[in-house]
């Protein structure tokens, strides 16, 4: 049986797959079982942002396998605390809780706002509803499914967990009015909306937003899952959007290519969870946290940063000068492109014939290159796309 019978008859089918089985890969580039190689410009749905097997990732990666690979969260070790640290001297937080996933992470921060509120007015207050913005996605378990304000994933799971209302996004009005019904504890909110078509909040709604939840106590919490750790070209999203919000919760891209999720909180939400409250078997994983320690360290470098936002404003005029594309949406190099005829699930794999790797958001074409693809690569891979589009 070949790998792509293997697949199909013993895995479960909850994923559409591409025509592609990648055996192996280096920087931004990888091949398949035949030779034929493909310019990744989706880097694993934004997770390699160090590109594929980067030598220092592998190195701190595989040392640290030979050295320690598990301890339980009953022991100290080094490689979760350092990383804690590194995250928090990097972005101006307090503290950081680490988990296994996106989800993982946004279930904690919306545990932490449900806390907070609690200790400070009580249960009896009820103020544990959460506002989350229609087309957000948040995760894929029963609650974080709930708190995605977009209906198509609001079905064959019930009950979902209660507690969250939605509104759209850029429309203060609209937010204030239903944060105005009261039973609130927080709002949640990703700075570019990734897989609801890479549509990014804008700084003046956000500012109203985050002054509307000081002046009522709302935590502010950002899903930094797709935008955080480089990939919108400042190591948060946030930052260029001028907010600082209450909890940030971080996965993909930290650990470069293994599973890690993160949430950092501030002086106000960093003790709210104690001892018993939360907890993970393979939460700050020393294998995982020593990879992404040089992620962090690499992506957080200002120099590296502003090749991020060069590669960006470079797609951007490129994609915009081809007459197929009709605007590109999204910051840094998490972007979204609007095509004027062709059908981006077609183009993407149209795209996987011509050797170049992308992904779809919506309607859109999503690219997610790695943030350490060399501009040989991103130019190769850019005009491979682009020949696709003209076709
Ligand atoms: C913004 C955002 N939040 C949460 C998630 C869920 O992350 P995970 O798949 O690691 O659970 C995703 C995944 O695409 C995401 O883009």
């Amino acid at each position: 049986m070949n790998i792509f019978e293997l697949d199909r008859q013993y895995i479960m089918g909850t994923y559409r797959r591409q025509n592609l089985c990648i055996k192996q890969g280096s920087g931004a580039v990888c091949t398949d079982e035949s030779g034929k190689e493909y310019i990744d410009l989706g880097s694993g749905i934004g997770v390699n942002s160090l590109g594929y097997c980067d030598k220092e990732w592998a190195d701190a990666v595989s040392k640290q396998a030979h050295t320690l690979q598990h301890t339980s969260n009953l022991y100290y070790s080094a490689p979760d605390a350092e990383l804690a640290q590194m995250l928090c001297e990097k972005t101006g937080y307090q503290k950081v809780l680490f988990q296994n996933s996106g989800a993982e992470a946004n279930e904690c921060a919306i545990k932490i706002a449900r806390k907070y509120s609690a200790d400070c007015y009580g249960e009896q207050a009820c103020r544990n509803r959460i506002l989350t913005l229609v087309n957000s996605f948040h995760g894929r378990t029963v609650t974080t499914l709930a708190a995605t304000g977009q209906d198509v994933f609001h079905t064959h799971f019930y009950p979902f967990t209660e507690g969250f209302s939605y509104a759209p996004a850029n429309d203060f009005d609209a937010v204030k009015a239903v944060l105005a019904q009261g039973g609130f504890c927080a709002v949640m909110f990703e700075p570019v909306q990734g897989e609801g078509g890479v549509m990014e909040l804008d700084a003046d709604f956000l500012k109203e937003v985050a002054d509307y939840c000081a002046a009522h106590d709302l935590l502010l919490i950002a899903d930094e899952v797709q935008t955080g750790m480089g990939r919108t070209g400042t190591l948060l999203a946030c930052e260029q959007l001028g907010v600082k919000p209450d909890v940030v919760t971080l996965a993909k891209g930290l650990g470069g290519g293994l599973p890690i999720g993160a949430v950092l909180a501030n002086e106000k939400t960093c003790n709210v969870l104690s001892y018993g409250d939360h907890g993970t078997t393979f939460g700050g994983n020393p294998v995982v946290c020593a990879g992404a320690k040089v992620v962090v360290s690499r992506v957080s470098d200002p120099s590296f940063l502003l090749e991020v936002q060069k590669k960006g404003v470079f797609l951007k005029r490129k994609l915009l000068a081809c007459e197929e594309v009709t605007g590109v949406s999204g910051l840094g190099m998490m972007l979204g492109i609007s095509l004027k005829t062709k059908e981006a699930a077609k183009v993407c794999a149209q795209c996987i014939e011509a050797g170049v790797i992308v992904l779809t958001a919506k309607n859109k074409i999503r690219l997610l290159p790695p943030l350490s693809i060399s501009w040989e690569e991103l130019t190769e891979g850019v005009e491979r796309l682009i020949s696709v589009l003209n076709a």
